[in-house]
């Protein structure tokens, strides 16, 4: 089925992604495109609306991004957010400044009559990040919103269909934002809210049974989200002809490998494979303290694990990989330094006899993910599962890895997880967990001296793992997890909270 389709054209605003997530939770499909797409692409793609986002420029310097003046001739409704808004202004015949102060935070801002804030309060606050603004409307253009310092918080040519904002509907400071966004693909774009995941799930089972029915396929599952989801998708499909190959490094979390069995084997009655690789893995981590080395170690040993499990399959038609959008989008950008060699199963496709890549997600954002696995029946322990390193848990073991750490790690970590969720915390906290340090301090247990392990708890906020803050969890459910640890778990004698945020931290400490 074609589905009606936004384009979001990319300006480089740090907000982009949100935006293109905003359209979709609104069941309206949207795409992220850089803003050099070619004209005839867009005519080709058809698009029903075209976002102009924000982005760091001002539109006068010299490389500015821009955009060909024959766009606003398409007749397609376009609606311009902060950056996308002066760029608007500019090419329309408009004059942007740069005043000495910046425009920044939460902002009461006062609306007027527009299709745009139909229903929404006229005196209210918006979030603002900017510095230029629009001294001059272009022709044919009126003021639909104002601050106190920015004389044109909206404008829009409603003849031509040409809407702009200062402030950011897709933050959720700006006040019915989520309003704003609506009306603009509802009332001016005529979305008729064709996107829904239940519609996803159901096209996707028929496009893979056409296209896979007798086929051979193979995925290596891991036990997250994005694998689970694109192998169920695949199974509802096709059944057994799907084989799935879990390795079990020995470094996932406490009752994890079970669970992944128990729920993909025994109830979906999948075709799953576990390898337990488990000393193999600590063998080759034995002796070694440093994190890349210890990455690395698990991603080459991953890769010689599954390259054995798939000479047994022999050849295969297709290769799952769980690949989802916003991987799409990063992968078309400039590569970033690299902070810590991340590990996944990219390095699988060199050591599998296969014909084809499929990634059935590849279209989607994490939350459609999450949502397609309900719609699919997964439990929402998988589901809603927190991201997980793929070298587990010897990341978060510091210095070299041994089987009493992995245990008494897995012990904390789990109570640490289950007093959070007691507390109702689980959905708010983006990640949690524990991390055993290599020190060791003195403690007193009855009337002994004890001499054990510093764990320390982590537990951040974030929205793409980019950035992130540290969770200010109650002191007093911080003093139940503590006295648990504690006492349940062997080998620990205090326990410390990480109150760093990303950056100038990470969010893994190795
Ligand atoms: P950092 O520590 O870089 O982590 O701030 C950012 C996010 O990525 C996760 N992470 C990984 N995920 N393979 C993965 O699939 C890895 O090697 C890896 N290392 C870190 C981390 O849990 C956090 O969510």
């Amino acid at each position: 089925m074609q589905h009606q389709t936004v384009l979001v054209l990319d300006f480089g605003g740090q907000y982009n992604q949100l935006i293109a997530r905003r359209i979709r939770e609104n069941n309206v499909y949207c795409e992220l495109v850089p803003h050099t797409i070619a004209l005839e692409k867009i005519k080709e793609i058809a698009p029903i609306g075209i976002v102009f986002t924000g982005g760091p420029n001002s539109v006068y310097e010299k490389d500015a991004p821009d955009i060909d003046n024959d766009i606003f001739k398409l007749g397609i409704p376009i609606l311009g957010i902060c950056y996308g808004q002066q760029l608007i202004a500019k090419k329309l015949g408009g004059e942007v400044i740069s005043p000495k102060t910046r425009e920044y935070g939460k902002i009461e801002i006062c609306y007027q009559k527009s299709v745009l804030f139909e229903n929404v309060t006229k005196n209210n606050i918006c979030w603002m990040s900017h510095t230029d603004y629009i001294s001059k409307l272009p022709a044919g253009f009126m003021v639909t919103a104002t601050t106190a310092t920015c004389p044109c918080a909206a404008f829009e040519n409603r003849e031509k269909s040409i809407y702009g904002i200062q402030f950011h509907t897709e933050v959720n400071h700006t006040v019915q934002g989520d309003v704003i966004l609506r009306n603009f693909l509802y009332a001016v774009c005529k979305a008729k809210g064709d996107w829904t995941m239940h519609n996803f799930a159901r096209e996707q089972i028929g496009q893979l049974q056409e296209k896979l029915l007798g086929k051979k396929v193979l995925c290596a599952m891991s036990g997250g989200v994005d694998s689970a989801v694109a192998a169920t998708l695949i199974h509802k499909a096709i059944g057994k002809d799907l084989i799935c190959i879990f390795v079990d490094h020995g470094l996932l979390r406490k009752g994890e490998a079970d669970e992944v069995m128990e729920v993909f084997k025994d109830k979906l009655g999948m075709n799953l494979f576990k390898i337990d690789a488990s000393k193999q893995f600590l063998d080759k981590l034995k002796g070694v303290e440093d994190p890349e080395k210890k990455r690395k170690i698990i991603g080459k040993e991953f890769i010689k694990v599954f390259e054995v499990e798939a000479k047994k399959i022999g050849a295969v038609d297709y290769l799952v990989q769980g690949t989802i959008y916003p991987d799409i989008i990063e992968s078309g950008k400039g590569v970033s330094a690299v902070i810590k060699s991340h590990h996944n199963v990219g390095g699988l496709p060199t050591v599998v006899d296969f014909k084809e890549i499929i990634e059935p997600l590849r279209d989607l954002f994490k939350d459609e993910v999450r949502k397609v696995g309900e719609e699919l029946g997964l439990p929402a322990s998988i589901v809603h599962r927190q991201p997980f390193p793929g070298p587990g848990l010897a990341i978060r073991i510091m210095g070299e890895v041994t089987l009493e750490k992995i245990k008494t790690l897995q012990d904390a970590d789990f109570i640490f997880r289950e007093e959070i969720t007691k507390a109702g915390l689980d959905k708010e906290i983006w990640q949690y967990f524990a991390v055993i340090t290599s020190t060791k301090t003195v403690g007193v247990m009855g009337d002994y001296r004890t001499y054990e392990y510093v764990l320390a708890l982590r537990a951040i906020h974030s929205l793409d793992a980019m950035t992130a803050t540290w969770a200010r969890i109650p002191y007093d459910v911080l003093e139940k997890i503590s006295n648990r640890i504690v006492n349940e778990v062997e080998h620990t004698n205090r326990i410390v909270y990480d109150i760093t945020s990303k950056p100038p931290a990470t969010i893994e400490w190795e």
